[in-house]
């Protein structure tokens, strides 16, 4: 009981804090203001029409991080920490503008119709496509590749698909294979997991995680753009790829509770 009942406190504590915030920027001046900064900031991502990408398609009118004005302006101007979703440096009025602007690419066109079983897509997963060996699913699978529990989520179908059949194009940084060597002479390589201008951290392949300062830094240089998922492309016959995308697509995050 004392358990249950710590759980809820912050749940409470919350509910109690938050008002029900309104976007003060709604005009239509607001919403063209919001679309230049979303053309330029958000639409490689999410598409020009919010149609998905790299990024969810916007158009449902539901956001599974939270759909009041509130929770799309924290999403916006924090990101979403352990995706690609990047936050970004505005003032408060003009991300309130851009809230304005993605609630007009709201549609209410709903998840996208797409061919292929996922019931088949999910045994060829586990199966002859060898994914399982790279890629966790709720806990099951390898860990050597990205965890794919919610890949539905955060993934347009013809990016799953792109994503299956040519894995090198459009790699994200942090699976860059980098070589660096210190002045003491020791030498890494492995996975770009992070950097900034002081230090860089990598995965090297033989001794896990390490984080080195670019000063005692003699050589530090990208090795390869190169992906080290094997390409399905003329692997698997068009149909297995539909299924595995029919697949991915289902694996859905859970809505957060608002
Ligand atoms: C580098 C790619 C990228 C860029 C740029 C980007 N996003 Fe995202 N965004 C994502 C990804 C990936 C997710 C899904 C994260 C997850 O839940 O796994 C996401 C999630 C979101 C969500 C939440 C969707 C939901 O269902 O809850 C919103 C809203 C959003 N982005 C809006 C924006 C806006 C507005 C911009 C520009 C200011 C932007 N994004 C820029 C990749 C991006
Ligand atoms: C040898 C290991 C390996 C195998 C086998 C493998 N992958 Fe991958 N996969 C990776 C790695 C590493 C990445 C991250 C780099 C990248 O995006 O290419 C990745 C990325 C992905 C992504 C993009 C994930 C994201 O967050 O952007 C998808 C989708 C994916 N794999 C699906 C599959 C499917 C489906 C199969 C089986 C047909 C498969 N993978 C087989 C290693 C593997």
């Amino acid at each position: 009981m004392p358990i249950l009942l710590f759980c809820w406190l912050p749940v409470v504590a919350l509910w109690a804090q938050s008002p029900v915030v309104k976007n003060p920027r709604t005009t239509p001046e607001d919403v063209a203001a919001g679309g230049r900064i979303y053309r330029s900031h958000c639409a490689e991502c999410h598409g020009l029409k919010g149609e998905g990408g790299r990024g969810p398609g916007l158009t449902r009118g539901e956001y599974r991080h939270g759909s009041g004005d509130a929770a799309l302006f924290n999403t916006i101007n924090n990101g979403i920490s352990g995706t690609q979703m990047p936050g970004v440096y505005y003032e408060d009025h003009q991300i309130w503008q851009i809230v304005a602007f993605v609630r007009s690419l709201a549609s209410g066109a709903g998840r996208q119709k797409i061919p292929g079983n996922s019931f088949a897509g999910e045994k060829i997963f586990f199966g002859k496509g060898g994914c399982a060996g790279c890629h966790m699913v709720n806990g099951r699978g390898g860990r050597f590749g990205p965890d794919l529990s919610a890949i539905g989520s955060s993934r347009n179908p013809s990016n799953l698909r792109a994503s299956i059949l040519r894995p090198s194009d459009d790699l994200p940084m942090q699976w860059w294979t980098v070589e660096a060597v210190t002045k003491a002479g020791a030498n890494y390589r492995g996975l770009r997991f992070n950097e900034d201008t002081y230090t860089i951290q990598l995965f090297d392949f033989r001794k896990d995680l390490v984080s080195l300062r670019k000063a005692d830094l003699t050589r530090l240089q990208v090795e390869s753009k190169t992906s080290s998922m094997p390409v399905y492309e003329g692997k698997l016959a068009s149909s297995e790829i539909d299924d595995l995308v029919a697949y991915l697509y289902g694996l859905q995050r859970k809505a957060r509770e608002e």
